[in-house]
């Protein structure tokens, strides 16, 4: 018998991340995005979560994306890439459509250039996973799944 459908996730990444498995292997790894997508979507479908992806490496279309979660989806995973390090207008998204969300990230960003400390997502965020390559898509899910099924 199929589970009730818990919950709706939505896995946003930003600029760059669709070249995941080719782009500065040192950093990121050598696990594609679609790779990542499928073992997350394994893991999310176990537990009857159905989990949405959405990569694009334009600011706006992220913006426009995260709207159309508004009412329909319960949390947001997002890796934004360099936009974290940029981007009212993500923040401004993210807040408006008052979706809970979790800012995650494969490499350890304080760990790296200084421009990568600061960050226009995380003060809001359930939290922040960082530094665990393709892992930290699975433990930053896990942390959102957890976060929403904890009575408020
Ligand atoms: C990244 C870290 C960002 O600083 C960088 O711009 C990326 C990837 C990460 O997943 O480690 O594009 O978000």
């Amino acid at each position: 018998m199929q589970d009730v459908l818990e919950m709706r996730l939505l896995l946003i990444n930003g600029p760059n991340l669709n070249l995941l498995g080719k782009r500065e292997i040192g950093i990121y790894g050598k696990t594609a995005l679609e790779t990542i997508e499928s073992s997350l979507k394994d893991k999310a479908s176990s537990q009857a979560i159905e989990l949405e992806f959405f990569q694009s490496n334009f600011e706006g279309a992220l913006v426009e994306r995260i709207h159309q979660g508004m009412g329909n989806i319960d949390g947001i995973l997002i890796n934004a890439g360099a936009y974290t390090h940029t981007s009212i207008a993500l923040r401004d998204a993210l807040l408006g459509t008052n979706i809970p969300y979790v800012e995650l990230h494969l490499s350890n960003t304080q760990s790296r250039e200084s421009f990568r400390y600061d960050s226009f997502l995380a003060d809001r965020a359930i939290g922040v996973v960082a530094g665990f390559g393709p892992y930290s898509y699975e433990l930053a899910m896990q942390g959102l799944v957890n976060y929403l099924r904890t009575p408020k």
